[in-house]
């Protein structure tokens, strides 16, 4: 079962289980209107066997994981869809639905994570996905990832803005963040060397 873990969050495989959470975010106005979407009008009990159904037969082209807090606090989703091999690039999608972990670096950490593990594990060259225009927390959010805007898309009534990474700026990326916590870890020993006194050392 795939895992992947990173500081305050997990991105696990998604379960049954899940279902009273994304139903509660599902039919949310709010988080439907983030998404530019309807509200989702099923009763509760259809939307668990649809659930079920997704879970049990799992599109190849899609790849969805649940974003839970390292307490296991649920709260939130992430999935990659379109992966499209041939033209080496998928569409990445994420909600975090609990209100209260927005702002806080959680959503950015789980993009982080799956955009890591994405690159690490398959031969793709670019995740992109489409926000809308005035989506401003998600756009910072994303940018803060390494994305950057494409273009803007009108679709369906909507504005949207058009966001890529690309594997060479995420190589760049991940090695500048390498640079960082190797000097912060080289930093930190030099310090625990000099509070040490001559006596203690060695
Ligand atoms: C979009 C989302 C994934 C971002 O995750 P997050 O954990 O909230 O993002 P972060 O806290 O890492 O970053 C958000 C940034 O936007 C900033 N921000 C939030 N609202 C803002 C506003 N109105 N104007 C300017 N900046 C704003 C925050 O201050 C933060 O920046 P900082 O880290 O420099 O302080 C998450 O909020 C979410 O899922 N929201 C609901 C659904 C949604 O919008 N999904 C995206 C659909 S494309």
């Amino acid at each position: 079962m795939t895992e992947l873990r990173a500081s305050r969050i997990v991105l696990r495989e998604k379960r049954l289980e899940d279902a009273p959470e994304d139903y509660a975010w599902r039919t949310d106005e709010e988080l439907s209107r983030l998404d530019a979407a309807s509200p989702l009008r099923l009763p509760y009990s259809e939307y668990r066997r649809v659930l079920a159904d997704e879970l049990r037969y799992p599109f190849p082209w899609t790849q969805r994981f649940a974003i839970d807090t390292t307490e296991g606090k649920h709260i939130g989703n992430c999935m990659l869809y379109d992966i499209d091999t041939a033209a080496g690039q998928a569409e990445l999608g994420i909600m975090i639905g609990e209100r209260e972990y927005w702002d806080r670096g959680y959503g950015t950490e789980a993009i982080t994570c799956l955009a890591d593990h994405t690159f690490q594990t398959t031969s793709l060259k670019r995740i992109y996905l489409h926000t809308l225009e005035w989506n401003i927390r998600a756009q910072h959010s994303f940018v803060k990832c390494g994305f950057k805007p494409v273009r803007k898309v009108r679709r369906s009534s909507h504005d949207f803005l058009l966001m890529e990474l690309l594997r060479a700026d995420w190589e760049a990326q991940s090695f500048s963040r390498r640079a960082q916590r190797d000097s912060a870890a080289a930093d930190r020993a030099a310090k625990g060397q000099e509070g040490m006194g001559p006596e203690r050392q060695g």
